[in-house]
């Protein structure tokens, strides 16, 4: 069963808009540890468009969780990573205009220069995590830098309409969780989740950790969020099959 990483960068997105101290992502993270979140999850974008500096270092301190630090294949933030030490980093593409990650990491091709990322958090103890669509290249390529793990992008699934279409989606994640488990790799999943599209892709064998920010949030505006969260992990502890 795949334990809950919740993204907070969604309330740091709504602090950002006023440009002053609310809602702190500092307090989410603790609503959602009360919820039942395994792990916390914040992307600190080249821009810092939502989640500050000031966000991580406290985040650090504060969070008893494991904390998933999502970052760019950058000198620059791979220092920022080294030293505020999360206990996983999640190398993500990202480029100035996207209103979110929209696809994969782009591994194959580029697996020197991804591998020398992988070897310098290790080093300082970080668990290193791709995020990468579910293309059986990706896989193998990610397998050979030396990262512990993937987290396959399911945006592609998410928005997939109901039927042939989104069953194909899934298979690809399924497929590819298969591969990536047989290469030793430990599997994640994220984007586009939510409270309907969830249970499939929680019941995939070998799936280990969901990320899962937007949803989340959105629903916690009505329900609260440590409400939003205990709901989140009760569907999935209860996969379909
Ligand atoms: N995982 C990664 C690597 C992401 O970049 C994001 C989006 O920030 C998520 C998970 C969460 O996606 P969503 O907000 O759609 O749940």
């Amino acid at each position: 069963m795949p334990h809950l990483g919740v993204n907070i960068d969604h309330v740091a997105t709504l602090r950002q808009a006023r440009g002053g101290v609310e809602p702190d992502p500092v307090w989410a993270a603790a609503e959602a540890e009360l919820g039942g979140a395994s792990c916390i999850t914040l992307h600190l974008r080249e821009d810092r468009r939502h989640i500050q500096d000031r966000d991580l270092e406290i985040l650090r301190q504060t969070v008893q969780v494991k904390l998933n630090l999502e970052m760019a294949v950058t000198d620059a933030m791979v220092d920022v990573a080294c030293r505020t030490k999360p206990n996983q980093a999640t190398l993500v593409p990202e480029g100035r205009q996207e209103l979110t990650t929209e696809g994969g990491l782009a591994v194959a091709g580029r697996e020197k220069k991804i591998a020398a990322a992988v070897r310098k958090l290790q080093a300082k103890g970080i668990v290193v995590s791709l995020f990468i669509d579910p293309a059986p290249a990706e896989v193998e390529a990610s397998a050979r830098t030396g990262a512990e793990a993937i987290e396959f992008h399911t945006g592609e699934y998410a928005n997939a309409p109901e039927g042939p279409e989104r069953n194909r989606q899934f298979a690809r994640v399924a497929e590819g969780a298969r591969q990536a488990h047989d290469l030793g790799l430990v599997v994640h999943a994220g984007h586009g989740l939510n409270y309907v599209n969830v249970r499939r892709i929680a019941a995939i064998p070998g799936m280990t950790e969901l990320n899962i920010g937007h949803s989340i949030v959105s629903r916690a505006i009505f329900v609260g969020l440590r409400k939003a969260v205990r709901e989140m992990v009760r569907l999935i502890e209860s996969p379909q099959s």
